[in-house]
């Protein structure tokens, strides 16, 4: 849905910047004599641009950011569950991730960070399904909690390009069955 305005604006506005480079064109080789009116027509179209701006800005903001901040999403103590803490560390290129086995049924509590530049932790089930993600910034720990339903091999990668190698960023945390 968002997509889809924000497409149907961009394509709106990319309409409009052509028109006007066809309009300027067809006209650039017209003779000009008035050029005080033309300058008194320009300052009107950019006073009434800026005004209509400034307005839509102070409206978009207020529509989008009068919700924050935004509540953390998960329980503090799920029920019936194992909780184990787990220390994630990213850097140029590799995961530090401790411990990295785990049990189907077990709550694994990642706390991530990085040592160099931000990393994306991304942490996808043995389908290649995503099912945790938070950011690895340096001097900062993000804490993120999930429980393993299945067993298999899960992937962590880095979902933040953060250089060269960016994309043999990779680790494995393995999931036996119970
Ligand atoms: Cu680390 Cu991309």
């Amino acid at each position: 849905m968002i997509q889809e305005t924000v497409l149907t604006t961009s394509l709106l506005l990319m309409a409009i910047l052509a028109g006007l480079f066809v309009w300027v064109a067809a006209g650039a080789g017209a003779a000009v004599t008035d050029h005080g009116s033309i300058a008194a027509s320009a300052a009107r179209v950019r006073n009434v641009t800026f005004g209509v701006v400034a307005i839509a800005l102070v409206a978009i903001n207020y529509r989008t950011l009068g919700s924050l901040p935004q509540a953390a999403t998960f329980t503090a103590d799920p029920p019936s569950t194992v909780i184990r803490e787990a220390r994630v560390t990213g850097r140029q290129w590799s995961w530090t991730i401790e411990p990295s086995t785990f049990v189907v049924g077990q709550t694994a509590e990642f706390h991530v960070t990085a040592s160099d530049v931000n990393h994306g932790f991304a942490l996808y089930d043995p389908d290649m399904h995503i099912v945790a993600q938070t950011q690895a910034m340096p001097t900062y720990t993000n804490v993120v909690r999930y429980t393993f339903t299945k067993p298999g091999t899960y992937q962590v990668l880095c979902l933040e390009y953060c250089g060269l190698a960016h994309h043999q960023m990779a680790a494995q945390i393995n999931v036996t069955a119970r």
